[in-house]
């Protein structure tokens, strides 16, 4: 999540609370809108849709609403009719069809919940927005394309595609990586492509996601989420394409997924707990990380995180946590099991001293307490570039209970060049590792209360 230094990030915060009920509201309104406006259509439309209402079966195709799917007419209207219609159904299971075949472009949509009974939103075809920021509609946010608000008990699946057509999104200007002046910025926003917010109880499975220009999936303020067989892919060098971004979520599975893009495959941010991780590939990318956290001098809480079973390959990082001097609050209980790294930069790396921009960090006396990680079984190579495990604690609270087991990281090619790296972190090696790690500190600090720790 590294667009945070763009603006601070309490006024990002405020900024897009603002655009979202600015646009909850006008979707509210131009729903009961669109609802009479439709009631009154049926009996009049040259080209009548089946009868809404009444259809028994519990599948509202968009078609039937009158989307056109030929990628090139806006079917938005469509889409929201099909979402409106479905989610007030009276029937138990109700399935809305993106029918195999057809592309439909749909501009920044807020599908609001709750809804009558279960939704399975089916995916067949393709789904895109309007082609980049110049197309995009002025009154539309900038910062999100599909959004699920406060919805219970839906399943995104499908065999489709939802192509985020970033490119043009990655080529303003003001994008970091297009090393650009950081003061001169301005607004720089680009969408999320698939964002939940308040939902629970959900499942997205199967679909493939490729090209967002910005995080491909963001779930805030949402619990029990499963995520099954996802693909995701955005080229290397594209900004901010987190996979996956969590933020205050709890009770989250992400299974059997592939992705690769320019940042984080999985981001885990402030307020998630319980989130279990498996068979995912990564990369390339910059690996998996819990963070940024605690970023303004904020709070931040984090636990129960597993990451296991998983490859990361070609990327920058491998199991991260990176925490910003000056915030608060905790990182604890967090297994990295059984992963394989393949020529990773920095395989295993906590950063306690995470910045963007190098000038305008400065130490703090207080930071987020890290404690109770374990690496387990982390097997494979890395990019000798950099130490393969570096563990950079802040000065101010140290690490404690890191514990190393079963590792073995070799360079990709050439000597080693680093050893490990530590910096005021507690911890024990339950085996020997290679390559040798004899910087981690024994046993507990001295008094933990001589500390500035904010607990959770
Ligand atoms: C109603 O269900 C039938 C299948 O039984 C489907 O072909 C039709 O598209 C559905 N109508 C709507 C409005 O989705
Ligand atoms: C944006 O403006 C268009 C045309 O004026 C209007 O049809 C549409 O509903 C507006 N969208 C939003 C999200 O306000
Ligand atoms: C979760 O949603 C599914 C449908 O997607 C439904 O069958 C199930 O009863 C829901 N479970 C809970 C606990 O709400
Ligand atoms: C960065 O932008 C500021 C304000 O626009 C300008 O004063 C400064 O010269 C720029 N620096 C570089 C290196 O372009
Ligand atoms: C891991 O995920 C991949 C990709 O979805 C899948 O093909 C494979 O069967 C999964 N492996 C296991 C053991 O579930
Ligand atoms: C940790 O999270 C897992 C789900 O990932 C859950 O099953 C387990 O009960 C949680 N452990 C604790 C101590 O809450
Ligand atoms: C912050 O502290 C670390 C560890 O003591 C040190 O390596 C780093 O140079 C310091 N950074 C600044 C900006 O003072
Ligand atoms: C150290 O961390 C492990 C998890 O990695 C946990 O099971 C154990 O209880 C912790 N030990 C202490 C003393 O907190």
């Amino acid at each position: 999540m590294k667009h945070s230094h763009i603006l601070p990030q309490a006024f990002c915060l405020f900024f897009f609370i603002l655009i979202f009920l600015v646009q909850a509201r006008h979707h509210h309104s131009h729903k009961k809108h669109s609802h009479s406006h439709s009631h009154k259509s049926y009996g009049t439309s040259p080209q009548p849709p089946a009868p809404y209402y009444n259809n028994a079966s519990g599948i509202f195709d968009v078609r039937s609403f009158g989307a056109i799917g030929d990628g090139k007419k806006d079917d938005t209207e469509s889409f929201k009719m099909a979402w409106d219609t479905a989610c007030q159904s009276q029937l138990e299971d109700n399935v809305i069809l993106v029918p195999q075949g057809f592309s439909f472009i749909v501009q920044s949509i807020i599908f609001t919940g709750p809804c009558q009974g279960d939704l399975v939103f089916k995916v067949d075809g393709t789904v895109m927005p309007p082609d980049g920021p110049e197309s995009w509609p002025k009154n539309n946010s900038r910062r999100q394309w599909l959004v699920f608000y406060r919805i219970n008990g839906m399943s995104l699946e499908g065999s489709g595609l939802i192509d985020g057509r970033g490119q043009k999104w990655w080529d303003l200007p003001c994008k970091p990586h297009k090393g650009s002046n950081v003061t001169a910025l301005g607004p720089c926003d680009s969408p999320i492509a698939i964002r939940f917010f308040m939902c629970s109880n959900l499942t997205v499975q199967g679909l493939k996601v490729k090209n967002s220009p910005q995080f491909n999936f963001r779930f805030d303020d949402c619990k029990k989420v499963y995520i099954e067989s996802i693909y995701i892919t955005a080229p290397k060098l594209s900004p901010n394409t987190d996979g996956i971004h969590l933020e205050n979520a709890n009770d989250v599975k992400i299974y059997n997924s592939v992705i690769s893009n320019g940042d984080d495959c999985v981001s885990i941010g402030s307020g998630c707990y319980d989130v279990d991780i498996k068979n995912i590939t990564c990369g390339p990318s910059h690996g998996i990380s819990i963070g940024s956290l605690g970023n303004h001098n904020s709070k931040a809480c984090v636990s129960n995180i597993t990451v296991r079973d998983s490859i990361i390959k070609m990327s920058d990082n491998g199991v991260r946590i990176k925490t910003w001097q000056g915030g608060s609050g905790s990182v604890s209980g967090v297994t990295f099991n059984n992963i394989n790294m393949i020529s990773v930069r920095n395989p295993i790396i906590i950063d306690q001293f995470y910045c963007l921009t190098k000038e305008h960090c400065t130490n703090k006396t207080s930071a987020v307490f890290v404690s109770n990680i374990l690496y387990t079984d982390i097997k494979g190579t890395y990019d000798i570039r950099s130490p393969p495990m570096h563990f950079a604690c802040s000065d101010s609270v140290p690490c404690t209970n890191i514990t190393l087991s079963d590792i073995e990281l070799l360079p990709s090619q050439g000597d080693i060049v680093y050893d490990p790296f530590c910096w005021n972190a507690y911890g024990d090696l339950e085996t020997l590792t290679i390559p040798p790690v004899s910087c981690l500190l024994v046993g507990t600090p001295q008094s933990l209360l001589d500390y500035d720790i904010d607990h959770c």
